[in-house]
């Protein structure tokens, strides 16, 4: 059956970058790929046109979707708008609309890229890190939340963090699989020592690696692991933890490959469905002026193959692309060294055009 993908390009560099992965699906459909696919608005560019950050028309393009593609959401203009409809919140509401509640994140050092990072190349060559993040529970959407006056006259911000059982264990499970399919060890990231919800998390976590006896779990608080991070990296294979560690945790993470524009993600349902953007935001500074780096979202699409799609080949193909480029010496700007040939964003796309 023909596979349905939805393209979401959104705001900023979002449009050239997502322009680029789609000139790859064309030729991967081409070649005999049995997909098509459909835009629609997210974030500010939706608000623009619906007044709605996730509307109703994406809603049902997506809901239909095998797969998402996403660009980035944001952008200055729109940070003043009613917090409802601003676009992180499109970028939410479609996360827990369609039931996304497993976040990957890998956090790999392409060798091509090794003197990229901040970190001493001894530190993070050959790193090889999956962030697990869970998406859709945590202080991200718990209730009660908002701003109130108090009686005094005073106001409080309040939030609530909360994990139920059910939505500990299946991210627990999700991690797991991920480890069997790694190197098998996995660092569950918690804060156990003072928050009672990832006292759970913790304890949920020990009961589900029962089921799972080939798999090393440990144990980390998340300031440790903050630290270990950056002091040494590469004791960590998968790393699980919850929405908002996981939030702060990913983006450290990804800079310890220096190019935060290489990294992809998936945010996946129960069932393989799964949502892929690039790991970084929507870039308003260099919005419409080709010089962004497609690679992470091209990358996104290659996880798209894998996890929804379930086409393990042509997504290595697609990484294979990239790998080349980066051999052949291409960089867009933001991962060029000196003397680099630094191309343009379609630019990029030719090459990798030429490499598929
Ligand atoms: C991310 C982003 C989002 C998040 C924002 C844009 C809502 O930082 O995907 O990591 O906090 O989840
Ligand atoms: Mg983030």
């Amino acid at each position: 059956m023909t596979q349905k993908i939805a393209i979401l390009p959104g705001d900023g560099i979002g449009p050239e970058i997502t322009a680029q992965a789609v000139r790859l699906l064309d030729k991967l459909i081409a070649q005999g790929l049995d997909a098509e696919y459909e835009y629609a608005p997210l974030g500010g560019a939706a608000y623009d046109q619906y007044g709605s950050p996730y509307p109703e028309a994406t809603q049902t393009l997506c809901r239909a979707a095998d797969a998402v593609l996403l660009g980035a959401v944001g952008g200055p203009q729109y940070d003043t708008l009613p917090r409802p409809v601003r676009p992180e919140r499109g970028l939410l509401a479609i996360r827990k609309d369609l039931n996304l509640f497993a976040n990957l994140r890998p956090a790999v050092l392409f060798p091509e890229l090794a003197d990229a990072s901040t970190l001493k190349p001894e530190v993070v060559a050959g790193l090889d890190i999956l962030i697990v993040r869970e998406l859709t529970g945590d202080i991200y959407f718990g209730e009660p939340r908002g701003i109130r006056t108090l009686d005094n006259g005073e106001r409080e911000g309040f939030n609530t963090m909360r994990y139920r059982e059910s939505e500990i264990r299946r991210i627990a499970k999700v991690s797991f699989e991920a480890a069997q399919r790694r190197n098998k060890k996995l660092c569950s990231v918690d804060k156990a020592n003072v928050l009672e919800t990832t006292e759970l998390w913790k304890e949920i976590f020990t009961e589900v690696s029962k089921d799972y006896p080939d798999v090393e779990l440990s144990h980390m608080y998340v300031d440790n692991a903050a630290m270990q991070l950056v002091r040494a990296p590469k004791q960590f294979d998968v790393i699980a933890t919850g929405n908002i560690f996981g939030d702060i945790l990913s983006d450290q993470a990804s800079m310890l490959t220096g190019s935060i524009g290489m990294l992809p993600s998936a945010s996946l349902d129960e069932n393989g469905k799964g949502l892929y953007e690039p790991s970084h935001g929507s870039a308003p500074d260099i919005a419409g002026q080709n010089k962004a780096n497609p690679l992470a979202t091209v990358l996104s699409l290659a996880m798209l193959l894998r996890y929804s799609l379930k086409d393990e080949a042509r997504a290595a193909q697609v990484e294979n692309a990239v790998q080349k480029v980066l051999q052949q010496g291409f960089r867009t700007a933001d991962i060029a060294e000196a003397g680099a040939k630094v191309l343009s964003c379609s630019q990029m796309g030719d090459a990798l055009l030429d490499a598929l």
